[in-house]
């Protein structure tokens, strides 16, 4: 099966993230995210926080509803995110765990997870965004208490609950290259030196059209973890307009032409497995409340209806 959006070089994927609420109530939604992508990644519901309800239970409900419609649609589906120091469960945040007690905790969590999408999970994202754990909005419980070794086991438990699965790293502000994304190169080193079973690099692509993304760069910088023998992939592209003071026009435009140099540049580095997109409609994007500023960062308007950026995409891939 062919996604609609990607007919010709077949050579990347093109995902996007799944709403659960538009998944449950809004049949369009349904109907174009089964048909333009051939990978999901659930926007929230594979969180820990969603499935680890509390220390002895776990609530796959809505991540197998989000499954069993890829697998129907034949989609990949890659899982996100095992560790992350947002969306972790009060229960975690408030329990005052010691250091043996919180490892214990996330083996638990990343045997019973990734042992429960044994085989359907082709690809998760074990740890995500461990850069920034000082900045007061990023502060990780995992990094605090059990310190900087909290990335190596768990990718060692994620690679023992299933040895077949790609273990991703992901990591945003780090698609050129600067001094954000050079520490996420050398922490990625000390992992390998370490033997830490890593096999993909992530870069989130949250882009602005506001800012400059020279093409050449976004290459070299993909093609620099690549050549430490690592898969990379653009895991979470959109792109906001509202920084920049162009006419509407002119900002959809912009944002089309780096859509596809999004793609372009994935299907120029050997190893860029694909690229997922964080949503598809305006109508459900998570910008506007990230930001508190209404945007249109995504290829569908808020009625469905392809923005330029879709045909940029169409036309790239
Ligand atoms: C975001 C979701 O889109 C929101 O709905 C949620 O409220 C917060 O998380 N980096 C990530 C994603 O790795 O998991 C985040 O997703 C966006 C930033």
């Amino acid at each position: 099966r062919e996604a609609a959006l990607n007919t010709k070089k077949r050579s990347i994927s093109i995902g996007t993230a799944a709403n659960i609420d538009a998944f449950h109530t809004d049949e369009n939604y349904k109907k174009i995210l089964g048909r333009e992508f051939d990978l999901l990644v659930a926007e929230n519901v594979m969180k820990m926080d969603v499935m680890h309800t509390n220390i002895d239970t776990f609530d796959f409900s809505q991540s197998d509803e989000l499954v069993s419609f890829a697998k129907q649609h034949s989609m990949q589906i890659e899982g996100a995110n095992l560790i992350w120091s947002n969306q972790v469960p009060a229960w975690i945040t408030n329990g005052g765990y010691n250091r043996d007690e919180l490892l214990g905790i996330m083996k638990d969590y990343i045997l019973n997870v990734v042992g429960h999408y044994k085989g359907q999970v082709k690809s998760w994202v074990v740890v995500n965004e461990p850069l920034d754990t000082n900045e007061a909005n990023q502060k990780s419980i995992w990094e605090s208490v059990i310190g900087p070794q909290y990335i190596d086991y768990a990718f060692r438990w994620a690679h023992e609950a299933d040895p077949q699965a790609k273990l991703y790293i992901n990591e945003f502000d780090t698609e050129l290259i600067n001094e954000k994304s050079n520490s996420y190169y050398a922490l990625i080193q000390g992992l390998l030196q370490r033997k830490v079973p890593i096999n993909g690099v992530g870069f989130e692509g949250h882009l602005d059209v506001a800012i400059q993304y020279p093409y050449d760069q976004l290459v070299s910088n993909l093609n620099r973890f690549a050549d430490l023998d690592l898969q990379v992939q653009i895991t979470e592209a959109d792109i906001k307009l509202q920084n920049s003071p162009d006419p509407l026009p002119e900002k959809f435009k912009q944002q089309a032409s780096l859509y596809a140099d999004i793609i372009h540049a994935c299907q120029e580095v050997k190893q860029c497995s694909g690229v997922v997109l964080w949503g598809f409609t305006d109508r459900y994007t998570w910008i506007p409340n990230f930001t508190h500023h209404p945007d249109q960062p995504l290829i569908f308007n808020a009625q469905y209806q392809p923005k330029p950026a879709y045909n940029a995409i169409k036309e790239a891939l």
